[in-house]
């Protein structure tokens, strides 16, 4: 039986109800919440004795939520606590907060909670069997094979094959005039993970197939979740498809003639007890990829950039620093050396995380912090939200790099105090590679041009789908003067 809900003249089925999670920041909506995952709208269902509230009528918190998530979540547990309900996207749902409650839920020793209900409810039809979307020993299986692509080995050349991209996206840019730097940065991101995840060269299908997946990822994350052609929820799907069979076919090619590219990591990695990947968890594998890579890493990027304009004291300690290893781009061993680009980069990652919070479902009936949980609770985790905490972070409202150096390391202050890539068995599988991708970008921007955003620059941000200034971030890009450039 499928609910249905009004919403003044407007009627839709539960599977094409707007529903809210987040996976990666990127603010999820909808899908085909199956009957039993559905947690009914409106009073707190079988939760009423946890602190908190439902909220407005009909729309509960939504809008507070929407204008944002880690404000209004930050308001809440200092009222309520670690653990509070709310009311979200028609769900009533139990909030988990502050670093020792998040463990405890990440690591979740008695496997009550769920990430393959919660994601489900929410993309199923775009992530089929992807790893987020897999619990417990079938995730582990899966985790221990793809690891074998984020090793040293593959990394060192996933960095070699990024470089001659950013230097040719760079030359790209627009010198002494303002552009919007957003859609620059997704493009150049789009292009690196096309190259490095399939090994598609300039020229031939990559165009067609980028042009596919930014269908695909609008279709992902599109606020109506219908199958009529034009919609972008269903454009999505049909993309997703063409790219599943275009993948379908370089699998053949890279089974027999591996390349130096993640998609020939996954055709011939074997676990340390010998398991490998069939094609159609590789496709799987493949398409999340993207959906977990690409925005994340977009949205990173764009807040580093805006910092470093606000701040050119600390543009100028990168440059520095960039100058210091004097080379035109940066090979995997120089990562380390770039250790005050790594605070910024964190830095940039605590105060505005891309995956703010992050969703599980109860499978069973279970007692959390004194409260009982019922069986489906729809559960939201607040990682990001840990990084605002005074008890854990000196003046957190304050852009401070230093913060991470090692004199004062106030990111040891709670082993789940800053969880920008997530804990527990889900822990980002990408985070060197993302952090890996940041420094080989940033050290080329840096190295040669000086970067400003416009007199009293002062933006607002979106926070979703994921985090990014509302205006694209306009900039200018200036060659520095030839006697302090490198190259
Ligand atoms: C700044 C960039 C990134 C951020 C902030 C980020 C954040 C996260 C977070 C919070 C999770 C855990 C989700 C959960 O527990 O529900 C996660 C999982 C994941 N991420 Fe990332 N991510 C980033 C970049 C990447 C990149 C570049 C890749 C791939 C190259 C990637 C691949 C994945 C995968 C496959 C998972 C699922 C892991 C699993 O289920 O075992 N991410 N990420």
């Amino acid at each position: 039986m499928n609910h249905r809900y009004h919403f003044g003249l407007i009627k839709v089925d539960a599977s094409a109800v707007v529903l809210v999670g987040m996976t990666h920041s990127v603010v999820l909506w909808g899908g085909s919440l199956k009957e039993e995952n559905i947690i009914k709208p409106g009073a707190a269902s079988g939760f009423k004795h946890i602190p908190g509230s439902s909220g407005l009528p009909l729309f509960g918190h939504t809008f507070q939520f929407i204008s944002d998530p880690i404000k209004t979540t930050l308001k809440l547990y200092e009222k309520h606590g670690p653990v509070f309900r709310t009311n979200v996207f028609f769900l009533d749902v139990v909030n988990v907060i502050g670093p020792e409650a998040v463990k405890a839920v990440l690591a979740d020793p008695d496997k009550n909670f769920s990430s393959k209900l919660a994601i489900e409810a929410f993309v199923k039809d775009f992530i089929g069997r992807a790893i987020l979307a897999r619990d417990f020993e079938d995730h582990r299986y899966h985790r221990r094979i793809m690891q074998s692509a984020f090793k040293s080995g593959p990394m060192k050349t996933y960095q070699i094959r990024m470089t001659p991209h950013i230097a040719l996206g760079l030359s790209r840019c627009e010198k002494d005039r303002y552009f919007l730097f957003h859609p620059f940065i997704k493009r150049l991101s789009l292009r690196l993970a096309s190259e490095i995840f399939l090994g598609l060269e300039e020229g031939g299908d990559l165009d067609t197939i980028n042009a596919a997946l930014v269908t695909m990822m609008n279709g992902a994350i599109a606020p109506i979740r219908l199958k009529i052609p034009g919609l972008a929820f269903n454009e999505g799907l049909v993309k997703r498809k063409v790219i599943a069979d275009y993948i379908s076919k370089l699998i053949v090619e890279r089974r027999a003639n591996p390349s130096m590219d993640m998609l020939s990591e996954f055709c011939n990695a074997k676990s340390e007890q010998g398991e490998q990947f069939s094609d159609s968890d590789i496709i799987d594998h493949m398409l999340f990829m993207w959906l977990a890579a690409h925005e994340t890493t977009t949205s990173l990027l764009c807040h580093v950039m805006y910092r470093i304009c606000q701040f050119p004291e600390w543009q100028n300690r990168l440059r520095e620093e960039c100058c210091g290893i004097g080379k035109a781009a940066i090979d995997y061993e120089d990562l380390p050396k770039l250790e005050q680009m790594d605070w910024v980069i964190k830095e940039t990652l605590r105060m505005h995380p891309p995956a703010p919070l992050t969703m599980r479902t109860a499978l069973r009936e279970c007692e959390f912090y004194g409260y009982h949980i019922p069986a489906n609770t729809m559960i939201s985790i607040g990682p990001g939200v840990s990084h605002f905490l005074k008890e854990f972070w000196t003046e957190p409202e304050k852009f401070d790099p230093q913060r991470f150096s090692s004199e004062r390391a106030e990111d040891k202050s709670h082993s789940h105090a800053y969880v920008p890539f997530g804990g527990g068995a889900h822990t980002c599988i990408g985070m060197h590679f993302a952090s890996m991708e940041a420094k080989a970008i940033l050290y080329q921007m840096l190295l040669n041009h000086s970067w400003q955003t416009p007199e009293g620059y002062d933006p607002k941000f979106t926070m979703m789908p994921i985090p990014k200034p509302k205006d694209n971030l306009p900039i200018l890009m200036k060659d520095l003067p030839r006697r302090s450039r490198l190259h």
